[in-house]
């Protein structure tokens, strides 16, 4: 499976308006292209602002598509819904932990059951993947570490079996070995075929696993390469972490 963003997103003048809203709309990205292959994972880096979280809108149908074409499967999905591209194995983590606080481990799990997969099968994957939630499946989510929380957020994510996955900041706020072994579990994932695009402020903490990476400023990709070239690149920058 491939998944294609090509051309921009969220583009319009200010006197331009997105049919489905009714209301104007705003130009964010301009000739956004990229494409993250099965077993790929490809990191969009920048500062913030760049336009990483609304490019990963766009890939999950938050945000409509107004020139160019997302294709998901080789299938041009422009104007389909999020909740439809769920349906399909598009699947976003959210910047910030999309846990449920009040919710317990397994119940934040049991969120997933919604594309099909029986709560059993979800949790087996889940505490196999990562043995301390099967430790902590009676626990509020909200009492686990950052790192914990991280890490049921990707098993519940896995518990949709997506194809198309989408993350965002992963490692804000972890310690250091805490993001190597998150980033070591989605390295994993993509040889397990899944697609997966990383936003990434601190470029460090992804680059090391990425297959490829681009530099987002003001809604462009300025430079697309591998993750060395793009290393290199940001050395002589302002960019880092
Ligand atoms: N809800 C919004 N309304 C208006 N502008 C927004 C909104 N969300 C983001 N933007 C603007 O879109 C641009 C890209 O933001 P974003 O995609 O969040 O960047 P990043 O994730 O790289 O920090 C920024 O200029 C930001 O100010
Ligand atoms: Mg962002």
């Amino acid at each position: 499976m491939s998944a294609v963003a090509s051309d921009g997103a969220v583009p319009a003048p200010a006197d331009r308006t997105d049919p489905t809203m009714q209301e104007p709309i705003l130009e964010v990205l301009h000739g956004v292209d990229l494409q993250v292959p099965p077993g790929a994972v490809v990191a969009l880096l920048g500062p913030n602002g760049g336009g990483k979280t609304t490019t990963l809108g766009v890939c999950s149908g938050l945000h409509p598509v107004t020139s160019g074409e997302l294709r998901i499967a080789g299938r041009q999905v422009n104007g389909v819904s999020a909740a439809q591209l769920a349906r399909v194995g598009v699947c976003c983590i959210p910047e910030g932990r999309s846990i449920f606080a009040n919710l317990t481990v397994r119940e934040n799990l049991w969120l997933a059951t919604g594309t099909g997969t029986p709560l059993g099968a979800i949790e087996e994957a889940a505490y196999a993947r990562f043995p301390i939630l099967g430790h902590r499946r009676q626990q509020l989510a909200g009492t686990l570490s950052g790192g914990e929380q991280q890490m049921l957020a990707l098993a519940r994510a896995l518990g949709t079996e997506p194809v198309l996955l989408l993350l965002d900041e992963l490692s804000l706020g972890l310690a250091p070995l805490l993001v190597s072994q998150v980033y070591d579990t989605v390295s994993e994932l993509a040889a397990g075929g899944i697609s997966i695009l990383v936003a990434e402020q601190f470029a460090r903490t992804v680059l090391p696993i990425a297959h490829s990476a681009g530099i987002m400023l003001h809604g462009r990709i300025v430079q697309m390469g591998s993750p060395d070239e793009i290393e290199a690149k940001l050395s002589t920058t302002y960019l880092g972490g």
